[in-house]
């Protein structure tokens, strides 16, 4: 917790930034946030998401309290104050302070919070060795297309790969996974198919996820949109997964079994690399 913090329209010192114990994103997670990576002291792909964060705020029924170009200015502003050269710039937006009652207040004003955390993400050492991934059931709401801050579910399955020394958690219903924890997972079959589950509301739409669609897409790979097991998965040749904060992370096991020969397959690397030069080439 450093830098400055954006708070409704106020820059102040993070150690100083507030929002009342009565807000509904405290009292209910009544709310939704995007986070934006951050290379080079610019954005990444931030169209894409502040057009995600319309969707989750339609969705939900909340205005943002000032324009998008206002936002997208603070947004500018927050990486400009903290001097961020890379890392991410985190937004989210509740319905406000209130009295508490489910139902929504008829005066609430929303509140709308960003703050700056560098991170680094191009030389992750993480992307040279792979990470580890364990499987957990998905134990979320009906709405994961929606990017709610009611990420309980994840805040466990994250402690529980913590545990057993792994950096992400596969979510498994029906047998299938349907993402990670945060972050969307694709596999590289043996016979050189690219999956990755069909959006839905099942998953959250990744930013990072539909650019690296683009992106295998203009190299002419095959790509299937189709969900996929854990056992599937295990067997693949490779494995990754995309988000903002970690772009394209190879996987290199999955519940301790290795996936192709336990380190980054050259499809991941591929990709990640290509991420970076569109990213940097649209800036
Ligand atoms: N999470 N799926 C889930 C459940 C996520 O929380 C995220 C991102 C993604 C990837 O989306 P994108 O590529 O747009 O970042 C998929 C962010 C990074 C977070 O909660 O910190």
């Amino acid at each position: 917790m450093q830098g400055t913090v954006y708070v409704n329209g106020a820059w102040v010192p993070a150690e100083a930034a507030r929002v009342s114990v009565f807000d509904r994103g405290f009292l209910f997670a009544d709310g939704i946030y995007e986070v934006a990576a951050v290379l080079d002291g610019r954005l990444v792909d931030n169209d894409a998401h502040l057009d995600r964060l319309e969707r989750s705020l339609a969705a939900i029924e909340l205005k943002l309290p000032i324009s998008r170009g206002e936002l997208a200015a603070a947004q500018k502003e927050i990486v400009a104050r903290n001097g961020l050269r890379e890392g991410l710039v985190y937004m989210q937006v509740t319905r406000g302070p209130a009295d508490r009652d489910f139902a929504f207040p008829a005066d609430a004003h929303p509140t709308l919070v960003l703050f700056a955390q560098p991170k680094q993400m191009t030389d992750a050492p993480a992307a040279r060795t792979g990470v580890s991934a364990i499987s957990t059931p998905d134990l979320r709401w009906a709405r994961r297309d929606i990017k709610s801050v009611a990420l309980l579910p994840q805040v466990l399955a994250k402690q529980q790969a913590r545990r057993a020394g792994c950096a992400e958690a596969f979510m498994v219903e029906d047998g299938m996974i349907t993402e990670g924890a945060s972050s969307n997972v694709f596999i590289l079959t043996r016979d050189g198919e690219i999956a990755t589950r069909q959006l839905s509301r099942d998953i959250l739409a990744g930013c990072t996820r539909a650019a690296v669609l683009a992106l295998a897409r203009e190299q002419g790979l095959r790509i299937a949109e189709r969900p996929f097991s854990v056992a599937e998965a295990q067997r693949a040749a490779e494995c990754w997964i995309t988000s903002a904060t970690t772009f394209v992370m190879p996987v290199v096991a999955l519940d301790d079994a290795p996936i192709g020969d336990g380190r980054p397959g050259p499809m991941a690397q591929r990709l990640r690399a290509l991420y970076f030069e569109a990213a940097r080439a649209a800036q």
